[in-house]
């Protein structure tokens, strides 16, 4: 039998790094970075945090592993596992639920064939529950990525947002000549 080939294990890149390590001037103390620094290892990631990277960026910060875990899972806004280009955050607290974010959550599960926590096959969207996102007057309420809030969604609005979406991802994807 051929053993499968290793896949190398995530690492953080020199220069991200490097970046983390440029924050330490502006704070008092290295764990003081922590939220910057998971913003920058997201970014770097497409969108998550590998849980193998943690230890390193414990590391520079100076905490235990287990500290910047603990971040990760605590905010709604870190991914700790891979998410779509477009990830949908819809929340699923109780003012959303009130006015109609179970619709939508099965609205974009049914035009996108994923479940909460899936992403597409094409890597382009994904969906997650989150908790209130504070905009409950403006109910119900999505977030894409880390972008201002979509408000006042309704099920008739789905197939639009989702072509709005897909016709931004395109356009990125000319631009980057793919
Ligand atoms: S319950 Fe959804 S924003 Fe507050």
């Amino acid at each position: 039998m051929t053993a499968e080939p290793a896949t190398a294990a995530p690492v953080l890149p020199p220069e991200l790094r490097d970046r983390i390590v440029a924050e330490f001037p502006k704070y008092p103390e290295k764990r003081a970075v922590m939220l910057s620094a998971l913003h920058f290892v997201q970014e770097a990631f497409g969108g998550w945090i590998p849980q193998e990277v943690v230890p390193e960026v414990a590391e520079l910060l100076e905490v235990r592993s287990i500290e910047v875990w603990e971040v990760v899972h605590f905010y709604a806004m870190f991914n700790a596992e891979p998410v779509g280009r477009c990830h949908l955050r819809v929340c699923t607290n109780l003012s959303c639920c009130l006015r109609g974010a179970r619709g939508i959550v099965r609205a974009l599960e049914e035009k996108l064939a994923i479940r909460p926590g899936e992403v597409t096959p094409d890597g382009d969207f994904s969906i997650g529950e989150v908790e209130c996102l504070g905009s409950c007057g403006t109910a119900p309420v999505l977030q894409i990525n880390n972008e201002s809030y979509r408000e006042g969604l309704t099920i008739e609005g789905v197939p639009g947002l989702l072509d709005e979406l897909r016709a931004r991802l395109a356009a990125a994807d000319a631009e980057e000549g793919k």
